[in-house]
């Protein structure tokens, strides 16, 4: 981040005092810094301190008090090339989402050009309501990039999620934004993801749990580091934040097939996370069946296309990375997987892991090349799942 301008947001919560630690983390890494901070901040961590750090003044007020010398927000948000909210109080991210500019830091906020990163911190109760929960959804569909909070012990004793992030990680998270803004332009990229249904009759199917969630965090990482990006989703009641992904909704594993190998013709690189069904009922019954007189049933099921495979039976140079869901023999198995249907990496998640599979918010991942290289992540967020996963194709993408 060497020479990088980056405006610090601070906000009123006791993890101001947090703050100090980021700036020192930024500045000692080559950024440069100017600190914003909202008249409730100032009660947690003084001026002084901050202009110290940075080397610049504070800017707090519309105006300063013995000059009259007006601090210009719009020029804040042309100076920039990154602002961070660190910490964002309940009440500032409201504000944020709402466009409540009765201070600076909003005014700024709502002059940006640049991208802006949210630091949360909060009690656990705060976090967790409907209406923080509805002002963070609506930061990340303008584009705002979340630094998650914490799970811990938090300042009002109680234990849970809401602690602002370490510094070093909100750190991390800016060197990452830096390093891979823009890294992906002019890349295409399909994403296949959620669960496939296939029709028994007009109101039954069989389908499984996928969720969809990790699909679409990875379609989401590719847009934000300027891929073109594709998403084949299977039937999943997920939005996507990132506008610029085209969404082509499924239901059926050969809706799929067809739609994935159609937008696959010119991609760079294609990421099969969908869990489609193996095999579907040989006839969907176009009424619904009775049960009356009926003692036992017996459905005939007929393989569905293989849409990884198809793709690997003409893959040119393009990028194969496929998904393996395993209970049992996890590595052999799914490096047998790789082979079989010719890809380049798999993400494998053992179902033996609590962390990790259908239904959960985290997943805990190795990743296997086709040269048998096995790299192993600890269990984290699905999004940040989709960032070692994007970052592991970028480094075979981008050469
Ligand atoms: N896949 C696919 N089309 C299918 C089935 C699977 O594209 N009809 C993809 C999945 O999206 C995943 C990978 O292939 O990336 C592995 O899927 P999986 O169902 O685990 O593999 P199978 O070969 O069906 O093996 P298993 O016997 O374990 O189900």
């Amino acid at each position: 981040m060497k020479g990088k301008h980056i405006v610090l947001g601070i906000s009123g919560g006791i993890a101001a005092y947090k703050a100090a630690y980021l700036l020192r983390l930024l500045i000692k890494r080559g950024a440069e810094v100017q600190v914003v901070i909202t008249p409730n901040g100032k009660e947690f961590i003084t001026p002084a301190t901050l202009a110290a750090l940075s080397g610049k003044p504070v800017v707090s007020e519309f105006f300063a008090a013995n000059t009259g010398e007006w601090h210009s927000h719009v020029d804040l948000g042309i100076w920039a090339d990154l602002m961070v909210v660190a910490p964002a109080t309940a009440s500032t991210i409201g504000k944020m989402a709402n466009g409540i500019a009765d201070n600076m830091l909003i005014t700024t906020y709502l002059s940006a050009k640049e991208q802006v990163m949210v630091a949360p911190a909060m009690d656990l109760d705060m976090w967790r309501h409907p209406s923080t929960q509805r002002n963070i959804a609506t930061l990340r569909r303008d584009g705002v990039i979340i630094v998650e909070p914490a799970s811990g012990e938090l300042a009002s004793g109680l234990t849970g999620k809401g602690r602002m992030e370490e510094p070093e990680r909100i750190a991390e998270a800016i060197e990452r934004y830096f390093n891979n803004v823009e890294s992906l332009k002019g890349r295409r990229v399909v994403v296949t993801a959620g669960p496939t249904y296939e029709n028994i009759d007009p109101v039954r199917f069989i389908g499984n749990y996928s969720s969809g969630k990790m699909g679409f965090a990875i379609a989401e990482e590719f847009a934000s580091r300027g891929a073109d990006v594709t998403l084949v989703a299977g039937p999943v009641s997920l939005n996507l934040e990132n506008e610029s992904v085209r969404r082509i909704n499924v239901t059926s594993a050969r809706e799929m097939h067809t739609a994935t190998l159609e937008a696959a013709a010119d991609a760079d690189c294609v990421v099969l996370a969908a869990a489609v069904a193996d095999y579907a009922p040989e006839r969907s019954e176009e009424r619904k069946i009775k049960r009356e007189g009926v003692e036992e049933m017996t459905l005939r099921l007929v393989r569905n296309p293989d849409i990884a495979a198809s793709l690997g039976k003409e893959k040119g140079d393009r990028l194969l990375v496929g998904f393996a869901l395993e209970t049992d023999h996890e590595l052999d198995n799914a490096h047998k997987k790789l082979e079989k249907k010719n890809l380049d990496m798999i993400v494998l998640n053992s179902l033996r892991d609590p962390e990790a599979g259908f239904m959960k918010d985290t997943n805990r991942i190795s990743i296997i090349s086709r040269d048998g290289e096995v790299k192993e992540y600890p269990a984290k967020s699905k999004r940040e799942v989709a960032a070692d996963i994007v970052d592991a194709v970028t480094a075979r993408l981008v050469r």
